[in-house]
């Protein structure tokens, strides 16, 4: 289970993806359903650009890959998903104080669970879903950070015609 909010899916999340294919036979990601959040994207747009940009990789790898939506506690999820797994990716320190204490919160309701944590590479350590929309929204290119289909996307959300 590899969960999160992909509000929208950036090349971090990918890398991350990745390097779990080489580890699981299966993968589900599972894109938190946040609407009172007031997300950038809604969960089916999310979900679509996820799906457009695993596609490839299906071709490259055994895993089988699968996008699903949730709402709840993400450890109720995983066990109706079967999955005995949850992966989260580390970029820096930072986060890791957070993800501990979410793995600890998790453990401690079901622990049969295993969080593994997977560090992203150093290229990626310094990206964040956040840092790329406010990007986009003050105009300049995020196209080392997402896909193309993500920033096009991004770019269409507020209200600019595609860069060259
Ligand atoms: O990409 P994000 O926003 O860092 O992902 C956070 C996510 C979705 C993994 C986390 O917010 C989550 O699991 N939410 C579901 C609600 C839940 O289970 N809360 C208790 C966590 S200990």
């Amino acid at each position: 289970m590899y969960p999160g909010s992909f509000d929208p899916i950036t090349n971090g999340h990918l890398d991350i993806i990745r390097r779990g294919c080489t580890l699981f036979d299966h993968i589900t990601i599972g894109v938190l359903n946040n609407e009172q959040k007031s997300p950038l994207f809604t969960v089916a747009e999310r979900i679509e650009m996820i799906q457009a940009v695993v596609a490839p990789l299906a071709e490259t790898t055994r895993t089988t890959i699968e996008v699903d939506s949730f709402e709840g506690l993400l450890v109720d999820f995983a066990k109706r998903k079967r999955a005995n797994c949850i992966v989260r990716g580390l970029r820096a320190v930072s986060d890791y104080e957070y993800e501990l204490q979410m793995a600890q919160m998790n453990r401690h309701m079901q622990p049969d669970i295993e969080t593994v944590f997977l560090m992203s590479a150093d290229t990626y350590s310094f990206v964040s879903s956040r840092l790329v929309k406010e990007i986009c929204f003050l105009g300049r290119s995020v196209q080392p950070f997402v896909p193309p289909i993500v920033e096009a996307r991004l770019q269409a959300k507020f209200g600019r015609q595609p860069q060259s």
